[in-house]
């Protein structure tokens, strides 16, 4: 993702778009809403312009329930990729897949496609089915599957790979067997798109090292410091480039004090028994009593961490992570389009003058 900045210095800011209902909130008492083709173009336009950099859209085939029906609803990536592909101009977009799901030589043709709309703006997250239940519902998680998932993933995008660069492939696998496989037009992209993955497992950062360009890593600041050492050692030992991303969750409000009490309004409603799903399905009372006693706060903010803070405060959390060596970050609120329209008036102008983040682009004032 070489993203729209001159200087490659500057942090990059992303949108993980809501493409599942109540965004990354598992709680009743944050804002409630469908993921709708609406709101995701809403979003994007607004993030393009104020000068984002890039928008994510995950790939997810399954909820958690709970009383909030919690990612029970969730709108496609690579089709809502597509419609963002034409109601955008300079965002770079990161569609999702797992290989798990389509065959290598379709996925070849939707990409390259898919970087033509977008006139060579496309990204590609690969997902290897760490989910157990959301491939299981189809008969695509054989038993195995998890003590294998990334070889099969690294002979999926071999296949990809080949056949955007290649004019005709013959390629015997473990898995696959094409006989003068044949996809044109190629990626607008040479040789091909970006390709980053969402990893924290040890073969995960193998498999970046080996084939993506960016990986989107979890943990505490120390964590995200230590990770994106080891894949920066690892891509070195192979010759390669990467760059790492993080995710986190933003509580804004005018002060630290509001914020906080927003985070504690938030907590208070927790769909324990939707964060009881999180690592797989544990649907027993005891389960979610457990979970409850345990409070896991962070919980209630799907598998990242939270930040709430008035503008100051933000803008110091950012400023830590930019100094962390990572290269982006990828924000989610409880409401996108006020979180975006708060961090734009509030934040932004911070990170600007810090010189964190680029430069305004010259029409942001018009609409925001
Ligand atoms: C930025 C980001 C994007 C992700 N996108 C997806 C996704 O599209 N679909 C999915 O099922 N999981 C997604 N995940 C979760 C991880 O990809 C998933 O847990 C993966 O199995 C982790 O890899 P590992 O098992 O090697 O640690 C995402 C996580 C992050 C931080």
């Amino acid at each position: 993702m070489d993203g729209s900045s001159e200087n490659s210095e500057l942090l990059k800011l992303g949108v993980f778009l809501p493409v599942g209902n109540n965004g990354w909130m598992m709680t009743s008492t944050a804002p409630q809403f469908m993921p709708t083709w609406e709101l995701n173009r809403d979003v994007s336009q607004l993030a393009e312009e104020i000068g984002f950099d890039y928008v994510f859209s995950m790939a997810k085939w399954r909820g958690l329930g709970g009383a909030t029906k919690f990612w029970d609803f969730s709108i496609e990536s690579i089709t809502l990729m597509s419609a963002l592909a034409a109601a955008t101009k300079r965002l770079r977009l990161v569609c999702s897949i797992a290989p798990t799901i389509v065959h290598p030589a379709v996925f070849a043709k939707m990409a390259a496609t898919l970087d033509g709309i977008s006139g060579g703006r496309l990204d590609i997250n690969i997902v290897s089915a760490g989910n157990h239940a959301e491939y299981s519902q189809m008969g695509l998680y054989p038993e195995d599957f998890e003590a294998h998932r990334y070889d099969y993933t690294e002979e999926w995008l071999t296949i990809v790979k080949a056949l955007w660069t290649q004019p005709s492939v013959t390629f015997d696998g473990e898995y696959f067997s094409l006989d003068d496989c044949r996809s044109d037009p190629k990626p607008v992209q040479r040789p091909y798109p970006g390709i980053v993955c969402a990893t924290n497992s040890e073969r995960g950062f193998q498999f970046v090292a080996d084939h993506c360009d960016e990986a989107f890593i979890g943990g505490a600041i120390d964590e995200v410091r230590a990770s994106t050492q080891r894949l920066r050692e690892l891509a070195d030992e192979r010759g390669r480039t990467v760059t790492t991303h993080r995710h986190i969750n933003l509580i804004q409000a005018d002060t630290d004090r509001e914020a906080q009490e927003l985070f504690e309004h938030y907590r208070d409603g927790a769909d324990w028994e939707a964060i009881a799903q999180v690592h797989g399905p544990t649907r027993s009372r005891a389960d979610v009593e457990e979970v409850r006693r345990r409070n896991l706060p962070r919980y209630i903010h799907y598998f990242t961490t939270a930040y709430p803070g008035g503008p100051e405060t933000i803008a110091n959390v950012v400023e830590e992570y930019a100094h962390s060596g990572i290269s982006g970050l990828l924000l989610t609120f409880p409401d996108f389009l006020d979180g975006l329209r708060k961090f734009n008036e509030n934040v932004m102008p911070i990170l600007r003058s810090r010189g964190i983040i680029a430069p305004a682009p010259e029409r942001s004032a018009a609409r925001v």
